[in-house]
């Protein structure tokens, strides 16, 4: 079987070497890929982004199945546009993938269907949104509705911080971020703005087929820029799996309170969901959990140490789930041992990432050490930075320690002006005295 990964990152870098390794594949094609999809024989770069071009060229080529990595296209109807043409796709349709397109849909849809969320408002006009921050005190989160590429939330800790996030957001609507939600449906910035919570984050990630669920294993990234969680918010530089702070029962109620209702609720508001749905999760010292956010699709760079564990064909998998009810007996087999993901950021990323710096140095692929390439294209025989997260350069071994060990130890052989990485992925799942062994 032919198949296509639509996106050009590190999590479709990893899905496409994932699914290389079936028998069933005779090519896997990705759309429009990256320099390290370029480098693998058995992987193909195919130059087209449009939604209507893709599907067209999918026909031409017998494409089997079809995975959707990024947000974009899906929010764009690329799953409904295939479908509509008769051919299978894994994801949520343009509806569906408005859980993450659309802040001020995903909280109505949390509050109607009694999801545990943060409180929150949403705004259009700056003077109430003003008015609302100061009657409500900091901290306080501000957030952009609409897709912002991670920089559409501002986790105010003081007033005046708040204020300017909203300035910046809708008086000036500096991320030119719109929606249609003014008189008559005019496109508008809006913005949400909700309680501050407090507690540790993790990434809480699922298969859908539209009538039955399986859960990824469990996965923590790291947002900000900086060690010690200091700086900037960015995609994430660094991700590890399993999250020992997903405990079996922070898990079950992750499923019972978060997944579960959701995809209920998505069914009883007729938009029924298919896709990987990922749940953020903000869990509390007492074990209670909220939904910070919905993707509509897989994290990065959470995928790329989640599927290094994954055993079962990844194939089968998305075979199954693009069935209604073919999850139902779906087990999917995971490595006992822990992979984590260091990534390698460009020069000014994540506000103005530079490209075109040569990387030297890429590793032959191992099978305890991967480097997945993001923000890479191949340039005369070179292979050159083209974006914010460059690579991500992931281990696995017996546990987290080890796992941050093998990656730490491939990073000095890798070089390009100006990368840029954190020092302490994984210190949450390395406390002192743990062996970093957790979960599932
Ligand atoms: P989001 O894109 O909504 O997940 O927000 C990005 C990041 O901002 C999250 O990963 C959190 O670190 C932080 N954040 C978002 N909402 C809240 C909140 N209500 N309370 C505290 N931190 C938040
Ligand atoms: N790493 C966070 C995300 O993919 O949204």
């Amino acid at each position: 079987m032919n198949v296509l990964v639509i996106g050009g990152g590190g999590r479709e870098h990893a899905m496409a070497w994932k699914l290389a390794e079936s028998d069933k594949v005779q090519m896997v094609y990705v759309a429009p890929g990256n320099g390290g999809t370029a480098l693998d024989s058995r992987l193909k770069n195919v130059p087209i982004t449009d939604v209507v071009a893709l599907r067209e060229w999918a026909q031409e080529n017998k494409i089997g199945l079809t995975v959707v990595g990024p947000e974009g296209p899906l929010a764009a109807g690329v799953v409904d546009e295939f479908r509509a043409h008769g051919l299978r796709i894994f994801g949520p349709t343009k509806a569906a993938a408005q859980l993450e397109s659309s802040k001020a849909f995903s909280k109505a849809f949390m509050q109607r269907h009694n999801i545990p969320t943060a409180a929150y408002e949403a705004f259009t006009d700056p003077k109430a949104a003003h008015a609302y921050v100061d009657r409500m005190g900091a901290p306080i989160v501000v957030k952009a509705d609409g897709l912002a590429a991670g920089k559409g939330v501002v986790v105010a800790l003081t007033l005046d911080e708040a204020h300017a996030a909203i300035d910046f957001m809708l008086l000036d609507n500096k991320l030119g971020v719109v929606h249609n939600a003014g008189e008559g449906g005019q496109a508008v910035p809006r913005v949400v703005i909700e309680e501050f919570l407090e507690g540790e984050e993790a990434s809480f990630m699922v298969l859908c087929d539209g009538k039955d669920v399986v859960a990824l294993a469990t996965s923590q990234d790291h947002k900000r820029l900086l060690d010690d969680d200091q700086g900037p918010n960015t995609g994430g530089m660094g991700a590890y799996s399993p999250a020992p702070v997903v405990t079996p029962q922070v898990h079950a109620r992750a499923m019972r309170e978060i997944i579960l209702p959701t995809l209920k609720g998505m069914e009883q508001d007729g938009i029924p969901y298919t896709g990987f749905l990922y749940a953020g999760l903000m869990i509390d010292p007492q074990g209670q959990v909220k939904t910070l956010e919905f993707n509509c699709r897989m994290g990065d760079p959470e995928t790329q140490p989640i599927l290094m564990r994954l055993k079962t064909d990844f194939v089968d998998v998305l075979l199954a789930a693009t069935e209604h009810g073919g999850l139902a007996n779906m087990e999917l087999d995971w490595d006992r041992r822990t992979a984590l993901g260091v990534v390698l950021a460009a020069f000014g990323y994540p506000s103005t990432p530079r490209k075109g710096d040569v990387i030297h140095g890429l590793p032959a692929p191992q099978e305890t050490c991967m480097v997945f390439h993001a923000g890479t294209e191949a340039c005369d025989g070179a292979t050159v930075t083209s974006g914010g997260r460059v690579l991500c350069v992931t281990a696995l071994a017996e546990n987290a320690k080890a796992a941050r060990q093998v990656a730490y130890d491939a990073i000095p052989g890798i070089r390009f002006d100006g990368m840029q990485y954190r020092q302490d992925i994984g210190h949450r799942a390395i406390k002192p005295g743990a062996d970093g062994k957790a979960g599932r």
